[in-house]
């Protein structure tokens, strides 16, 4: 099957066009600050789930596009064969009327296309869906917030926002990454093209799904169902790590947040606003589960799920009004001073 279905692929596609095909149709706008290598893109899939869809849809996409050159074709030469010509009598053509054949013919043969489409849709799904949890695969639970995403590791007791970090998945041993998504408001959904469907995180009901990614590095995302005024501005990112630097970066994040005396003054200025009450700073006194973690808030690569890179110059535009950055963002404005917000800044510097 698999086979039967990237020989139809590149004859009835092509390689260069459906490459062409992808980057005009399908590059996602949204996903600011990636690398050139990061655009996403549904025909390069890299990770199980999104390559059977992939070879689902391709097998659609080359029935419909026999059907379309059969009728096309038929319409295009009818015209041209029996257009008006200088020479026509002006009489009408005979008029036939019925054949039990032919109307038999084009009823069973969509039947059969469709049922074998049902088919085969039907069978991905099942794959894909029914998917058992092997002992060794990684689980993380994905929340959907307006407008953040929440990770959390329940079994390395890790918390972080925006970015998930998960093993390769190697040919010889292929590890899966199970996610739970969950929702803290409205509904979202959860979309990294390169590495699965799409699948929604609803409010009061939990949804699974796995990624086993092949190739090392960053592969983007967003939320892909409306979900208030930023939706556009929940951006996510998956980034897959050799199994060595996964427990490196593991590790670190287990570490509570750092205390540099340097930075008391901003430290200060911290805990004694309500910062406190939407954030959590593990080993402090900060447990708000409102807003992102910040204790390795610097160990990301963007602010505000994506809509910013995550610079000091950013980080303190953020914190001064956030509706500058993005607007309609649920983090109010503290109307700090600006000396005040430079003590933040640098303490905020220093949760790496
Ligand atoms: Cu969350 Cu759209």
């Amino acid at each position: 099957m698999h086979m039967l279905l990237k020989s139809l692929g590149s004859l009835l596609v092509g390689r260069k066009i459906a490459l062409r095909l992808a980057l005009a149709t399908f590059v996602l706008s949204g996903t600011v600050y990636a690398a050139p290598d990061q655009v996403t893109n549904i025909f390069k899939p890299l990770s199980t789930p999104a390559e059977s869809v992939y070879q689902a849809a391709l097998l659609t996409m080359a029935v419909c596009a026999v059907i379309f050159l059969i009728v096309g074709g038929l319409l295009a030469y009818t015209t041209i064969r029996f257009r008006r010509r200088a020479a026509d009598d002006g009489l009408e053509p005979p008029q036939i009327y019925g054949s039990n054949q032919i109307e038999l013919a084009w009823t069973v043969l969509p039947v059969l296309v469709v049922f074998v489409l049902i088919l085969v849709t039907s069978r991905t799904i099942a794959d894909v869906q029914n998917k058992p949890a092997a002992a060794d695969s990684l689980k993380v639970t994905v929340v959907g917030h307006q407008w953040w995403w929440e990770i959390r590791y329940p079994d390395l007791g890790i918390v972080t926002a925006n970015e998930i970090h998960v093993p390769v998945s190697g040919a010889a041993k292929p590890r899966q990454t199970f996610l739970r998504l969950e929702s803290a408001d409205v509904a979202h959904s959860f979309w990294v093209p390169r590495l699965a469907g799409k699948t929604d995180l609803i409010p009061n009901r939990a949804n699974m799904m796995w990624i086993e990614p092949k190739q090392v590095g960053t592969y983007l995302g967003n939320c892909a169902e409306y979900c208030g005024t930023q939706h556009a501005r929940m951006l996510l990112r998956v980034i897959v790590h050799e199994p060595d630097d996964f427990a490196r970066w593991a590790a670190a994040q287990q570490q509570n947040g750092a205390e540099d005396p340097q930075v008391k003054a901003g430290r200060d200025v911290f805990f004694s606003t309500s910062c406190v009450n939407c954030h959590t700073i593990s080993g402090t006194s900060a447990r708000g589960r409102f807003g992102p973690d910040l204790t390795h808030l610097m160990s990301r690569d963007t602010l505000a799920s994506g809509a910013a890179p995550n610079t000091p110059e950013k980080l303190r535009a953020w914190v001064r009004d956030p509706q500058t950055i993005k607007d309609g963002s649920l983090m109010p404005n503290m109307q700090l001073t600006e000396q005040e917000l430079d003590q933040l800044v640098s303490y905020l510097l220093t949760l790496k």
